[in-house]
């Protein structure tokens, strides 16, 4: 191994979901949406396709992979949020980026990397239902339900998480770090400044 990769690796405290793992089940999560817009839409899907929505940057890697495992018509775009927020501290969020994409009429999969609080979703879901969204779909590469304080229905889940971690990986971050690690992992104590 470089010294590059040991030391980007030194900081991994245990592994979640590896490669495999996360492969299998956004194959599994793209073939299920993929059927439940077939069945909503019918023949209006060709006209009107889904748009894939990244909320960028943490999910700039799964939605790359989930829209490949999606073998119907679809569209992709992204929004960009900040978070005032410093490493694993969440805080007041603002609209960097919107839709380059008019939202009106538009059938939207809202496409997470993890939901913890829950406030990123609930000011993008109400964001979107302003402007006109014809539906609105969450799927969510991770549900870290601890920390949960806004209900939020989230249609489709990778993988759930029971434990308070900070987990980066897979388009997750630490301070801009480790979004490319291939896996989802916990990093260890120390490597997180308290
Ligand atoms: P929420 O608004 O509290 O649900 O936070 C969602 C956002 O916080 C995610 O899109 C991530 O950017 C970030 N976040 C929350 N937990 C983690 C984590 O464990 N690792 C990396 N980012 C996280």
């Amino acid at each position: 191994m470089s010294a590059g990769a040991s030391a980007l690796e030194a900081a991994v405290e245990r592994v979640l979901w590896d490669e495999a793992a996360i492969r299998r089940r956004v194959r599994e999560l793209g073939a299920q949406i993929s059927r439940d817009y077939q069945d909503l839409l019918g023949d209006a899907l060709v006209e009107n396709p889904p748009l894939a929505v990244g909320i960028f940057r943490g999910a700039i890697v799964f939605l790359a992979d989930l829209m490949r495992a999606m073998p119907i018509p679809l569209e992709c775009d992204y929004v960009q949020l900040y978070s005032y927020g410093k490493g694993s501290e969440a805080g007041e969020i603002q609209l960097l980026r919107d839709l380059g994409t008019p939202a009106q009429g538009r059938h939207i999969l809202l496409v997470e990397d993890i939901v913890d609080t829950g406030q990123t979703l609930h000011f993008l879901c109400e964001h979107l239902e302003a402007r006109g969204a014809a539906s609105l779909k969450i799927c969510a590469l991770i549900d870290k339900k601890p920390r949960r304080r806004a209900k939020i229905p989230l249609d489709y889940v990778g993988f759930v998480l029971e434990e308070d971690a900070f987990v980066v990986g897979y388009g997750l971050d630490y301070a801009e770090r480790y979004r490319n690690l291939p896996y989802v992992a916990v990093l260890k104590p120390e490597a997180i400044a308290s």
